[in-house]
């Protein structure tokens, strides 16, 4: 006889949530405290090892699972939480993001549509998105999970809407190649898509840059022309509004004529700067962005909201269901009831379970409000110039890409030293300053030269930061070098 049932909630409610209060405090203090302690530390082995365990068979209390997160997990982040992390292009989040992110997995609603609430908020905000942006009310757009995914439903939606044949009837066996077009900072994603859209890599061309790593627009135009006289056919130009290298802006006025004088679609990608166009100043830089036909761009990255969110927008509204809309006879809109619009987000990409990440775009662009958001992200805008100022006024350190918008590059260079022993010694500055738990950049590649890369997607950071940041990459650099130790420039 069964006298059990089993189910999933707490058998002590009282208890658990004593215990949820107590992790609701604990991560505040994290938060409140993020700005003590190092930036980034190894992670000891015996961690490591500890966390290598067996598949649990059997239950163990919340409370000592909870105990394991705080020895075991909390301590060892990338540091994105600190005021000195700069590296690649990650947000901070914040405690509202936080808050929403944890009501919006209690309440656990399934979002591919439905006759429910949050329906009604991913509208408003993806709604809210397309007006701050400047893009038309009648437009379609769908959050997602990241910038990777925004750019790929994208382009997709231009494979459908611009392929001289059905793509999603009839694929792309016995066609002509379809090829597309961005220039050589094109983030990685671009590859991605090819691979996963049946196009091949070969479909993207990379058209070169010129001395300020934006779009040369004649050497794409030639190229679009040489393609189609071989017989390929061209579909899309992709825009780069901030890319992941050195931030820099392509052109994005004249790559919308470019695409209009060719007949082809015009993607942006703005997952970097796309949401500077909130800020006072910083939003001249990436206008033209919201004449592009898509618009792909990231709240967890320079919108400060926790991973994972980003957005697509489609400026005919109609071609994103074209692309993607699929009604099988179990998810039949109904008239009444639950079922109506049943599957009115599921028809705009790929995912069926959605999460109800608007959420957090609603509570956080509510609670902060966008003034409030431009102001930061211009903060960020203006200490990456404020870097650049101390870059440039320092005798061992070289500028080696202009500063578009929060990306600085730029090596130690004491004199003296080959290109390949610069790499080498910046290579090493970097690790030792990681380690050093001081600051967290990364690093790139510009031509030959191995680049500090410094990205200011950083609510927390003050300008103080950056200037603890130049001493110790000078010092650090010094000490590598074996040189005369630099003294503080303040
Ligand atoms: C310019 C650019 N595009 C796309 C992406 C990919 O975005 P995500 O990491 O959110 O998938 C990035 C990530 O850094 C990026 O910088």
């Amino acid at each position: 006889m069964i006298d059990y049932e089993p189910d999933l909630d707490p058998r002590h409610w009282d208890e658990t949530r004593a215990l949820a209060h107590q992790m609701l405090d604990d991560m505040l203090d994290v938060l409140a405290d993020a700005k003590n302690g190092p930036a980034w530390r190894p992670i000891p082995d015996d961690i490591i090892d500890g966390l290598r365990e067996p598949v649990p068979q059997e239950g163990t209390p919340l409370r000592a699972v909870y105990e394991r997160f705080k020895s075991h997990i909390l301590p060892y982040p990338t540091g994105n939480l600190h005021p000195r992390f700069f590296g690649w292009v990650v947000g901070n989040g914040t405690v509202t993001g936080m808050l929403a992110d944890m009501l919006a997995a209690g309440m656990n609603p399934h979002l591919a549509g439905f006759n429910q609430s949050a329906l009604h908020v991913e509208q408003e905000v993806i709604r809210w998105l397309a007006e701050i942006l400047g893009y038309p009310a009648a437009a379609s757009g769908l959050l997602v999970s990241g910038g990777t995914m925004a750019n790929v439903n994208g382009v997709a939606v231009a494979r459908q809407m611009k392929a001289d044949f059905d793509v999603r009837e009839d694929g792309l066996a016995g066609n002509a190649r379809l090829t597309i077009y961005g220039s050589t900072q094109t983030h990685g994603w671009i590859y991605k898509a090819c691979e996963l859209m049946g196009l091949g890599r070969k479909s993207f061309r990379a058209v070169p840059v010129d001395s300020t790593f934006r779009l040369d627009i004649d050497a794409c135009r030639r190229m679009i022309e040489q393609d189609r006289a071989r017989g390929l056919q061209p579909f899309c130009i992709i825009g780069n509004a901030g890319t992941v290298n050195t931030g820099s802006v392509d052109e994005l006025p004249a790559l919308r004529a470019l695409a209009d004088e060719c007949g082809l679609w015009f993607h942006v990608d703005g997952a970097l700067g796309s949401l500077a166009a909130l800020a006072p100043e910083a939003r001249e830089r990436v206008r033209g962005q919201e004449l592009a036909d898509s618009l792909a761009f990231d709240l967890h990255k320079w919108g400060y909201m926790p991973f994972e969110v980003a957005c697509v927008l489609i400026r005919e509204g109609a071609a994103q269901t074209a692309t993607f809309g699929h009604a099988p006879s179990y998810l039949a809109a109904s008239r009444r009831g639950v079922s109506v619009d049943t599957t009115y987000f599921a028809d705009r990409g790929l995912q069926l379970s959605r999460s109800f990440r608007a959420l957090k775009v609603w509570m956080s662009l509510k609670e902060q409000g966008i003034d409030l958001l431009g102001r930061v992200i211009q903060k960020n805008v203006d200490q990456a110039a404020y870097l650049a100022t101390l870059v440039e006024d320092h005798p061992a350190l070289t500028l080696l890409a202009p500063v578009s918008l929060n990306i600085v590059c730029f090596r130690y260079d004491p004199g003296g030293l080959s290109n390949e022993a610069l790499n080498a010694l910046n290579e090493e500055v970097v690790i030792r300053i990681q380690e050093s738990g001081i600051a967290v950049p990364s690093h790139t590649r510009l031509g030959e030269a191995y680049a500090i890369r410094v990205c200011i997607a950083n609510h927390r950071t003050r300008r103080h930061d950056l200037d603890v940041l130049v001493d110790a990459i000078c010092n650090i650099g010094a000490e590598v070098a074996g040189v005369e130790t630099a003294t503080s420039v303040h």
